[in-house]
């Protein structure tokens, strides 16, 4: 399973990147907003980054500002993937822009049904909000069961891309459902790193290994 960032921080990604586990990133608006300054500027630093697909998301709510938006951010780096919500104008936006070869990506997926329409408009990935499901009392991870299912009946080349990821045990349940992607914010990714025994168990290799040196000497 490929793991993206889910970050407009160009400093965070680095240093994930920096690690060799970052295939992609995802950005949208709100996260853009957060991260301030030149929105052109700083996909074109986060996919000189990552090297891999990086989705920027339009903001027109239109087909023809979808459109322009969609060029506009296709012509910023090889790697851009144009993001645009699930919506009429949106699907329809995603036949055309992926019909001229612009990878996208539809966002803002809550069920299987809109994930089928986006897959049949040429959608290079679709993006359901599992936590904000889980938020809701609804099983987020069940839409990515039954995306995936459905997606393998049909042999669709949509890739399915788990979003609004909030911990690990959704990474490990996307994985094992076998989600295409898993898109985490940096503090997610961060507390896969961690586990007690991994730190008393080196802990007592080096303790080992200093006794061991001083009885040497
Ligand atoms: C990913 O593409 C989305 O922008 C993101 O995962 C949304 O996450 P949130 O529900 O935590 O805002």
């Amino acid at each position: 399973m490929k793991l993206f960032v889910d970050s407009g921080i160009v400093k965070e990604i680095e240093a994930l990147a920096s690690l060799g586990i970052i295939d992609g990133a995802t950005t949208n608006p709100s996260l853009m907003a957060k991260a301030g300054g030149d929105p052109r500027q700083i996909l074109k630093e986060i996919c000189r980054i990552v090297q891999g697909p990086v989705s920027g998301e339009v903001v027109a709510t239109d087909y023809e500002g979808m459109i322009r938006e969609g060029h506009d951010i296709a012509a910023i780096d090889e790697h851009m993937v144009v993001k645009v919500p699930f919506t009429r104008d949106g699907v329809k936006a995603c036949k055309t822009l992926s019909g001229e070869g612009i990878p996208v990506n539809v966002t803002l997926i809550f069920s299987a049904t809109q994930a089928l329409l986006a897959a049949k408009v040429g959608a290079a990935f679709v993006s359901p909000f599992i936590g904000r499901l889980d938020d809701i009392a609804t099983d987020g991870m069940h839409v990515i069961e039954e995306i995936v299912e459905i997606f393998d009946n049909y042999e669709f080349g949509t890739e399915v891309l788990v979003a609004s990821v909030r911990h690990p045990i959704h990474i490990v349940q996307a994985a094992r459902l076998g989600a295409d992607v898993c898109t985490c914010p940096p503090a997610v990714i961060d507390q896969l790193f961690k586990h007690p025994l991994t730190d008393i168990g080196l802990e007592k290799f080096l303790k080992d290994w200093e006794k061991s040196q001083a009885v040497a000497r």
